[in-house]
């Protein structure tokens, strides 16, 4: 099983970028973390960070000219504008869960909203780097369940 981790804008500033809410773990440690995990899981991972919009789209669509099995992604900012980015997913059908951080429902009202979130498996937020873990614990079994 092939997974992709996906990051959006701004991610690539995780570890210096306002601390209190998004914590001291850089985009690094998320990757090494996530690999560990993958390799318990026995599942194999890529992964990518683009600050722009055409970047992520043009990822995706090679993702599933790729085969990827599932997409793990944080969109960022994107998360409440981008209708391109919910086509593209859409479009491709790879089965993805939405991760956040930080609670995005407990933050100012614009952030409640996800255009991505009715078109993915499931939204995980809150946790800190531990998002992205349950994310991908997540959509693996859920891939599996499926596939079995
Ligand atoms: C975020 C939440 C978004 O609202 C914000 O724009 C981000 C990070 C999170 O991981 O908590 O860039 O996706």
């Amino acid at each position: 099983m092939h997974l992709l981790i996906l990051h959006g804008p701004n991610l690539n500033l995780l570890g210096q970028r306002e601390p209190d809410v998004y914590g001291h773990h850089t985009l690094a440690d998320v990757q090494v973390g996530l690999d560990t995990l993958a390799n318990e899981l026995g599942v194999g991972l890529a992964h990518f960070q683009s600050n722009g919009e055409g970047t992520l789209i043009d990822r995706i669509h090679r993702a599933s000219v790729d085969g990827v099995d599932g997409i793990v992604f944080n969109p960022g900012g994107y998360t409440h504008t981008s209708v391109a980015l919910r086509d593209a997913l859409a479009g491709v059908a790879i089965p993805f869960v939405e991760v956040h951080l930080s609670n995005v429902h407990a933050r100012e009202p614009f952030r409640r909203e996800s255009l991505l979130a009715p078109v993915s498996v499931g939204q995980v937020a809150g946790f800190g780097v531990l998002s992205y873990s349950l994310g991908l614990r997540a959509l693996v079994t859920w891939l599996r369940e499926r596939s079995g």
